[in-house]
């Protein structure tokens, strides 16, 4: 199969889905953070969509999931990523994903989530081979011509190699490899050797291997990528450290940072309007009214307010922009 993952330059990265994270709003904030940068545009090779659950499109339709689904054409490649352990409700959304133009869709195996695990699907489906096995072959016979990946971790307790081969042996294009096992949680550091050995592993079978864990910049996805051997690199929190990622900057101007943080406070809200909490928007304004005298003062403030309207009020008196 031909789809835009083989068709990436190596090591190429990808933006992590994260819930209430990656919504359009912030991905819109990094491909602006690169643009900034000059002419070309240094942004992740690839894009995904936060998690979405399937059985909760099935059970209450797409509309609602509207935003969670939103994207736009300078976003491709992009990927929508599902959760769930219904084969049926699988086939439905790579249905979906392709009517709504998505490049490719990804199924996530590794979320510890306990209400997504109780529902069979996330990091559960590690114990259920033969269930994830059904899941990924309904997904990709809905799917049609999109490629499928799927997103894991080492293992459910132990590392468990049984897991891998058995990915490796399904129609699965790509796979990404958080290096931690569920049990693990985030408490311990990500085990880029064992995600080396599931490499080795998989030589020969023709899929792509992505590893994710810990990445700190792109000097460490450069040198994680060499020495490991693999073809992408998967990058979550460390863009909480630097929304510049991947332009490869540290930008300390307060007057950039605020004027990301509008942007995206613009974005956020013509994207929800008044369906989802503001205070998802704090996490972003602690990122980005950092790093210079003042910003704690502002951000104190900025971190009571209730809506855009008041954070941008607060911001102008502010006089810093
Ligand atoms: C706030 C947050 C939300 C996350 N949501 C998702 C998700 O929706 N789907 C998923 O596969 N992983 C999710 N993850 C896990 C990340 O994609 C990634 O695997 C993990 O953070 C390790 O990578 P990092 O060390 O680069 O952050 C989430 C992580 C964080 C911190």
């Amino acid at each position: 199969m031909n789809s835009f993952w083989q068709r990436l330059n190596k090591p190429f990265t990808v933006l992590a889905p994260m819930a209430n994270v990656t919504d359009w709003a912030f991905r819109q904030a990094v491909i602006e953070a690169g643009a900034s940068a000059g002419l070309s545009v240094d942004r992740p090779d690839v894009f995904f969509t936060e998690f979405i659950s399937a059985d909760g499109i099935c059970a209450i339709g797409r509309e609602k999931f509207k935003s969670e689904l939103y994207f736009t054409e300078n976003e491709r490649p992009i990927v929508a990523q599902f959760f769930g352990a219904n084969p049926e409700h699988m086939f439905k959304c790579a249905q979906l994903a392709q009517e709504l133009g998505f490049d490719g869709i990804d199924i996530n195996m590794g979320c510890p989530d306990k209400s997504v695990e109780k529902q069979g699907g996330g990091a559960a489906l590690m114990k259920n081979h033969e269930l994830a096995a059904r899941v990924i072959k309904e997904t990709i016979r809905g799917a049609e011509k999109l490629p499928v990946s799927v997103k894991t971790r080492l293992g459910y307790i132990k590392v468990d190699h049984d897991w891998f081969r058995h990915l490796l042996d399904t129609d699965i294009v790509a796979l990404i490899i958080h290096g931690r096992t569920r049990k693990e949680m985030s408490k311990v550091p990500a085990r880029w050797d064992e995600i080396g050995e599931i490499v080795e592993l998989a030589r020969g079978s023709g899929k792509l291997i992505i590893g994710n864990g810990d990445v700190k910049n792109m000097e460490d996805v450069y040198e994680k990528a060499k020495k490991y051997n693999l073809d992408g690199i998967m990058v979550g929190r460390g863009i909480f450290q630097n929304p510049w990622f991947f332009s490869d900057r540290e930008i300390d101007d307060p007057k950039e940072r605020i004027n990301l943080l509008l942007k995206h406070l613009d974005n956020f809200e013509k994207l929800w309007g008044p369906n989802k909490n503001f205070n998802v928007m704090k996490r972003f304004i602690k990122i980005y009214i950092n790093g210079w005298p003042g910003a704690k003062d502002l951000r104190s403030k900025l971190m009571t307010t209730k809506n855009k309207n008041q954070a941008v009020d607060f911001i102008s008196k502010g006089g810093v922009v």
